[in-house]
Formats: structure tokens, sequence, C-alpha cells
């Protein structure tokens, strides 16, 4: 059994479509948010730069004495992970494996899209995960660098949004793609328009939920699981003011953020 919390962290608010599933699979575990608002956006910086403020975020949060981290954004999962995974003395996970995991399980998984920033696109991260454990699949990879600027700025259910999002998909529309991975964590927040836009019979995948499933086999195979039936306690950090944080926060995870504390890192 391990008491200490878990630590998440995102360069904004997308991280917490993350963090909305991980409470729901772990409910009594405690957890770290950290959202590094200062630095956003990740997507259009450069590997370097991305290595160089993931290690800044991990660093912070073992600090803060957490167990385990969840790299809950697609842009450090994508260019940094693999450099840092095994530098550090705690698990550390991203969001690409966990969900690639589930979609080999799936069938009728052939043609996949991917909506990213233009970091994690240009990475090439997701296909290479998907081809080793989905050799035959096709993926069609798209950079939105628009999309995580207008979910930042609560612009998740306007004209605009829409718009961009026409233009965004139109490539998978074209391909008839089957499935469409959410490769951002800021996505899942334009999860109803991008379905309004591709029609039903593709299957939108975000991120959390199977990061969710993973992350509590690895509590348990680590055997790191906190306390059963604790209260948990959720702490959150930004590294600079946000006003729409909070607005986004209390209708993704109502009642869950009583105060907002902020850290220079
Ligand atoms: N939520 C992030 C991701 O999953 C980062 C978006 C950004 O900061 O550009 O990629």
């Amino acid at each position: 059994m391990d008491d200490r919390p878990i630590g998440i962290f995102d360069s904004g608010i997308g991280g917490l479509t993350v963090f909305s599933e991980i409470i729901k699979a772990l409910p009594s575990e405690n957890i770290i948010y950290l959202g590094d608002t200062k630095q956003f956006p990740y997507g259009n910086k450069s590997k370097k730069t991305i290595i160089d403020i993931t290690k800044e975020n991990i660093n912070f949060l073992i600090k803060k004495n957490v167990k385990l981290i969840v790299i809950a954004c697609g842009t450090a999962t994508s260019q940094a992970l693999e450099e840092v995974k095994d530098k550090y003395n705690i698990p550390i996970i991203g969001i690409i494996k966990p969900t690639v995991m589930y979609l080999a399980k799936e069938k009728n998984i052939r043609k996949i899209g991917i909506m990213a920033t233009a970091g994690t696109i240009r990475s090439n991260s997701w296909e290479k995960e998907i081809k080793k454990l989905m050799p035959n699949a096709k993926v069609i990879n798209k950079a939105c660098p628009l999309l995580a600027p207008m979910v930042e700025e609560g612009w998740t259910d306007n004209e605009i949004a829409r718009l961009v999002i026409k233009e965004y998909v139109k490539v998978f529309k074209e391909e008839t793609v089957d499935s469409l991975i959410l490769g951002c964590t800021h996505y899942p927040l334009l999860k109803n328009l991008i379905q309004e836009e591709l029609g039903n019979k593709v299957k939108i995948i975000d991120t959390g939920k199977q990061v969710g499933k993973f992350l509590e086999e690895l509590l348990h195979k680590e055997k790191i699981n906190g306390k059963p039936k604790n209260i948990p306690n959720y702490k959150f950090y930004l590294t600079e003011i946000e006003e729409g944080f909070i607005k986004v926060a209390n209708n993704l995870i109502p009642n869950t953020i009583d105060n907002i504390n902020f850290s220079k890192k």
C-alpha cells in the first residue's frame, strides 16, 4: 500500500479529461495535478523544449512526493516519454500505449485517423505504436494546431470551432476512417462537434478511459495502491493564472476544485 499521491501534468486544461477518468477508475487515490499554463501551448514547441519542460514538470511533482506520474499530454508523451521514463525511480506513463493496447483488442478497426498537435504528428509516435500491435492498420495523421488554443479559450461549442473542425476532419471523411483517435488531451472537450461532423459510424477514441484502466492495473502490479475507501485529496497547481481553467474544470469535474495553487515550478 502506498498513500502518496499520483502526479498528473499537462500544458493546461487538457489533462483534466484524463484526470476525470482516473478518478472514476481509482476513486480512492490522492492526486496532484499540474497545469503548465505559463508555457502553453506545447504543441508547436521543439522536441528539445518539450523534453526540458517535461523534466521540469516531473521534478516539480517528485518534490511533492508523488508515487507515479501520468503525462496527460499527447505532445509530451510523444516526444519526451521515451527520454525520461527510465531516469526516475518512480513509474512514468503516457497516453499513447494504453490507448493503442485497447485499440488492438477491438475488432473492425482498420483505418485509424489521428488528430493531434503539430509536435505529436511530427513525432509519428501514434503511428509507430499502432504498427507494433496492428501491423495491417492504415493510419491517417492530421496536425490540428488551432484546436488546443480554442479549447483553452473555452471555444468548444461555437460556430468558429465548428468551422475549424470541419476543415481539419475533411481528410478523415475523404479517407473514410472507421475510427479516430483524439491524440491530444484537449480534444475530448470538442468530441461532440467532431462526432457531429464525422457522423456516428466513426468510433471516436479518447485517451482518458484507457489511461484509467492501465493505471489501475499498474498500481496493482507494482503494489502501490492507496488505502481503500480513502477520501481522496486533490491538489491543483497552475504555473500562470488562467481564467478559463476553473470554468472548464467545473463543467468537467463539478465540485472537485476548491482552490488552485500557483507555482513557478
Ligand atoms: N494537451 C496537450 C496534448 O495532449 C497539449 C496541447 C498544447 O499544449 O498544445 O498534446
